[in-house]
């Protein structure tokens, strides 16, 4: 099962010119260590505002600080891990199994997950001691 030590910031390819940058993740590359289904994202939260606080029991997520910076809080059951993510060339990724707390946005971010799997709320543990018993089977 994996640990907090499992969940990886990769460094995206990034297209540099005076005008700007480009970040392209292409199917062919292998950068992505799973097959993207889904891409969704967060924006518009709150000043305070925490998200997350769930873990997935099949879901690989890449999570992407498209814009602005928030915290990620990982946790796998014993150690808790927190990164900054505030750079839209990195992306986290967060295997099956690690509960996540999303933290410290700023203003105007936008949180963008790529996903291995179809939206499948039966793929989500919501509570952290329905967490605690799945870690320990
Ligand atoms: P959730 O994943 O709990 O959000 P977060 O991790 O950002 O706190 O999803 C919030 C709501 O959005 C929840 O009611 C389910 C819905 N949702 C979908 O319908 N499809 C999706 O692909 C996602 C990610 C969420």
């Amino acid at each position: 099962m994996a640990n907090v030590f499992n969940c990886s910031v990769l460094e995206l390819p990034k297209i540099h010119n005076r005008a700007g940058n480009i970040t392209v993740l292409d199917h062919a590359d292998s950068i992505i260590p799973f097959e993207i289904k889904r891409i969704y994202y967060l924006f518009d939260v709150p000043g305070g505002e925490s998200r997350g606080g769930h873990a997935h029991k099949n879901l690989h997520q890449i999570i992407i600080a498209a814009s602005g910076s928030f915290d990620v809080i990982l946790d796998d059951g014993k150690i808790k891990r927190s990164i900054v993510l505030n750079r839209p060339n990195y992306g986290l990724y967060v295997p099956p199994g690690i509960w996540r707390d999303l933290e410290n946005f700023s203003s105007g971010s936008v949180l963008l997950v790529m996903a291995s799997e179809n939206y499948d709320e039966n793929d989500y543990i919501r509570d952290y001691e329905d967490y605690k018993i799945f870690k320990s089977r």
